[in-house]
């Protein structure tokens, strides 16, 4: 499942970023391919802005695999109507579980999803993480307070992996509380469950700024010249 109902207003750009040109598709069409290519993958959700009219142009458009929800005004709106569809989709099953991708990250390869799909917990999932590397400090008011362990810390991607019904309940229960949340993670650990975290890779980059689209088209371009 593929929330891409953001506005990407930190681009700056007339477009939403899902839908700027990367490498000769737009950069949803690779956040989406390899999950679209896997044989355990049964379909992928993608969630729409209500207003969005750039989907349609897309030769993915009318892909078999995939199907569309709308999303809403925050992250977390847009994830619990792409789930309420996958939901729908999957009544007859007990037991699924879902990935949660952003449509932002155009570079993931079949080799990371694959690795969360062994390594996530059945009933904790798990997420692709990378350790830190930087020395991290804690900031106040633009001076440094402490420098902290930053062995205990990781940064979090996507995919995420969780079982449906419980990723459902969790984010019900953060959205009922008022509670803000930024991953899927973040609302199973409210609701006490230990993600998995599974080792990621620095080409999984989060296109945030117009100039990691240069980043994004290098990670690709690297990607094809790898046997
Ligand atoms: O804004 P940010 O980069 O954190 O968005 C992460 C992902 O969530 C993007 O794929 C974006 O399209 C999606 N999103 C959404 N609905 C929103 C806000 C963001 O589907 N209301």
């Amino acid at each position: 499942m593929i929330p891409a109902a953001g506005g990407g207003t930190r681009m700056g750009l007339n477009k939403p970023k899902q839908y700027l040109p990367l490498r000769g598709r737009a950069l949803l069409e690779w956040s989406v391919a390899p999950f679209l290519d896997l044989p355990w993958i049964d379909g992928v959700v993608l969630v729409l802005a209500r207003n969005d009219t750039e989907f349609a142009k897309l030769p993915i458009a009318r892909h078999p695999r995939i199907l569309t929800a709308v999303g809403g005004a925050a992250r977390a709106e847009s994830v619990l109507s792409g789930l309420q569809r996958v939901a729908e989709r999957s009544r007859a099953f007990r037991e699924v579980h879902v990935l949660v991708h952003d449509a932002a990250r155009p570079c993931v390869t079949y080799a990371e999803i694959e690795r969360l799909q062994e390594e996530a917990d059945d009933r904790h999932g798990g997420l692709l993480a990378l350790p830190v590397t930087d020395t991290l400090k804690r900031g106040k008011q633009g001076r440094v307070a402490e420098t902290v362990d930053r062995a205990f810390y990781w940064r979090a991607q996507t995919p995420q992996l969780f079982r449906l019904d419980l990723l459902m309940d969790a984010l019900r229960e953060c959205s009922s509380h008022g509670l803000e949340i930024t991953d899927e993670s973040g609302a199973m650990e409210r609701a006490g469950y230990k993600p998995r975290l599974v080792r990621g890779l620095e080409s999984n980059i989060k296109v945030t700024f117009p100039e990691d689209l240069r980043l994004a088209e290098f990670w690709l371009a690297q990607q094809e010249l790898q046997p």
